[in-house]
């Protein structure tokens, strides 16, 4: 990482203006000198039936923002901007990747969403419940997530690329009574059956009364008339259902996200602080215009598709742009392609999506007219300065500012990014943290240091309020001192930019997707051949990181090729294809320290080739050699 320190900053003009940056000074410091006072004027910006009675009140872990405040995420993002020109303006516009398209302005979508809330509502749907979606990105996954908060109830998006028995999981964690998926979707140009998955997971599952099957491919599926319904029919007769009245404090969705033990956590979110964060924070850093054409290219199963593609962007009356398929398909100039096509002013996407670009060649974007673009944001991930270069230069031609946002599923919305007026960017480097956001780096004694350990030191309103069903995993994974840990890395310069150098617990990030070790260890220790594992993130140029295993067998069996690709299937049955390991290496022993625990770090040193780190704790110093022998092999 200190390389990246030696990186010019660079000044992009449109981020840079005098008197926005005087502007923009005068909001950190009033944030920072009353940060409650902050929030309050941000929570204007939305409408609430009924105003709050108190800003926040706090007892650590536990946050209540605008509290007694009413109000509903639906309404926010669509109601309001009934009777205003915004009603007419596109709100969605849709791309599929056979090239159809499809395009709902607000209005349009505002009666969508009505009427399927009155679907939900017909079906047993009552404030609380919870709702189950596994679709792909099509609209109907914007107005299933706000269809659902409409009538009170919590959703909980499943990405479409998890696995049958992740899916199921998670409907059984989160006790879904409805689950809204659809005949399936297109991925380079091969149908997948979504419903079968769908199918498959609910099997075994008592929760969920009705499955809604939205019809995208046209494909046939297997029909179970007790439980399966289709979408279009159930539409013919809904009626327009109104917003409820929700407290800012009720539920507004869990969504599932990799932690440092086998089983994920579901993160809660609600109400009136994720609304208010992510209508100022969406403001804010991409210094939104009246026509921009918005595109973040993050699924909606994942938190950037939350906050980003629906409720921020939406909130604040974008237009947004949705892509259902990949981005080299037909070929590897389909994004270019589109951004031109579209008029595409601001996309937000992943340093693993630019990595791949760039591998792919500057030609590909160059053979299309990107000059509508203003703002490139990126997210996920740590960007490397040469990938951030790369997207200024030939994406953003010099001219668009690169945000790069640093937050989790956790926070709810973006902690630290530039915004207009912040000044030079340095390339690698988050910047500051956004107004309002307390953003401290700790030593191992929790004191203040520029390097070591992430924290947010005061609470903000997205913020998570707890792990679904676990408050003891919450208390005790996140909070310490009063702070919360982020379980990031980070350093902060002279100029109080932060370089965050990404987890620095069991959580790795593959192409951006965020992966708990211990749960691909248990996939695999499941698999009947298999005595112990250890899954470590080794460094890769594309994805940021990559998927090495360490397994020991059970004494019958032996390592070959054929298990190796047995056991990448198996993990892949049980997380989802994205969880697979890229390397499975078969040893006899697992490092382990006296006690007993594995030593990941170890195994790190010797899969990225450095030299290894203490090993006096190191119960049998043969494994080492073995390790190392097998990396020699290679
Ligand atoms: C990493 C995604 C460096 C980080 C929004 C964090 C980043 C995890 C950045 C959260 C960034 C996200 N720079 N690292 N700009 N953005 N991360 O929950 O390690 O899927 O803890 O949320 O991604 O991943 P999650």
């Amino acid at each position: 990482m200190s390389d990246t320190f030696l990186k010019d900053s660079v000044t992009v003009s449109s981020l840079n203006h005098e008197s926005d940056s005087l502007q923009i000074e005068a909001l950190y410091k009033k944030a920072h000198e009353d940060r409650l006072e902050f929030w309050a004027e941000q929570a204007e910006a939305i409408d609430w039936f009924v105003p709050w009675e108190n800003i926040l009140s706090w007892n650590i872990p536990h946050a209540k923002w605008f509290e007694n405040g009413k109000l509903n995420a639906s309404y926010n993002c669509l109601d309001r901007h009934l009777g205003t020109p915004t009603a007419l303006k596109k709100a969605l516009i849709w791309e599929g990747e056979r090239g159809e398209e499809r395009c709902m302005s607000y209005q349009e979508l505002y009666e969508e969403v009505s009427r399927f809330s009155d679907v939900l509502k017909k079906l047993g749907v009552k404030k609380g419940d919870r709702i189950a979606i596994y679709l792909p990105m099509i609209p109907e996954a914007v107005v299933a997530m706000l269809s659902s908060c409409r009538i009170g109830a919590i959703h909980t998006v499943i990405f479409g690329g998890f696995s049958a028995e992740a899916l199921q999981n998670r409907i059984e964690d989160a006790g879904a009574k409805i689950l809204i998926t659809a005949d399936g979707t297109y991925r380079k140009g091969k149908h997948i059956c979504l419903k079968q998955t769908a199918d498959q997971a609910i099997e075994n599952t008592n929760s969920i009364e009705k499955v809604v099957v939205i019809k995208r491919t046209h494909e046939s599926v297997h029909w179970n008339s007790s439980k399966d319904l289709w979408y279009h029919e159930l539409m013919k007769e809904a009626k327009f259902a109104s917003a409820e009245m929700m407290d800012a404090e009720d539920d507004l969705f869990i969504l599932y996200t990799s932690g440092t033990t086998g089983k994920p956590k579901g993160i809660v979110h609600t109400t009136g602080g994720y609304m208010v964060s992510v209508t100022t924070t969406t403001r804010l850093v991409f210094d939104i215009q009246e026509d921009d054409i918005y595109w973040c290219t993050a699924d909606v199963g994942w938190i950037t598709g939350h906050s980003y593609v629906v409720y921020g962007p939406l909130s604040n009356g974008m237009s947004v742009f949705l892509y259902e398929g990949a981005a080299d398909y037909p070929q590897k100039d389909r994004f270019w392609k589109m951004i031109e096509k579209y008029k595409i002013t601001v996309l937000y996407t992943a340093p693993t999506a630019i990595r791949m670009f760039m591998k792919w060649g500057e030609t590909w974007p160059h053979g299309a007219d990107l000059s509508s673009l203003r703002i490139l944001g990126s997210v996920g991930e740590p960007i490397n300065p040469e990938a951030w270069m790369w997207y200024f230069e030939n994406i953003g031609s010099n001219r668009c500012p690169v945000v790069d946002t640093w937050w989790q599923t956790e926070t709810g919305s973006i902690m630290i990014a530039p915004i207009k007026g912040h000044g030079p960017l340095k390339p690698g480097s988050a910047t500051r943290a956004l107004p309002g956001i307390d953003a401290v780096i700790v030593d191992e004694q929790g004191q203040r240091a520029s390097r070591g350990y992430l924290t947010i030191s005061s609470p903000w309103p997205s913020m998570l309020r707890g792990i679904y069903k676990d408050p003891v995993r919450y208390q005790n994974t996140y909070w310490k001192d009063g702070r919360y840990f982020t379980g990031d890395g980070a350093m902060c310069d002279e100029d109080g930019y932060f370089w965050i150098s990404g987890r620095i617990d069991d959580v790795i990030n593959v192409s951006g997707h965020r992966l708990g070790t211990m749960e691909i260890e248990s996939a695999l220790v499941d698999y009947n051949l298999v005595a112990e594992a250890a899954v470590i993130g080794v460094f890769h140029p594309i994805k940021g990181q990559a998927i090495t295993a360490f397994v020991s067998l059970k004494e019958t069996a032996t390592g070959s090729d054929e298990l190796e690709d047995l056991l990448k299937k198996h993990v892949a049955m049980r997380i989802g294809s994205f969880a697979k390991p890229e390397k499975i290496l078969f040893i006899c022993d697992l490092p382990k320290t006296r006690s007993g625990k594995i030593m990941r770090r170890l195994l790190r040193d010797i899969a990225e080739g450095r030299v290894i780190g203490d090993q006096t704790t190191l119960a049998d110093p043969t494994v080492v050699q073995e390790i190392k022998g097998l990396y020699q092999e290679d």
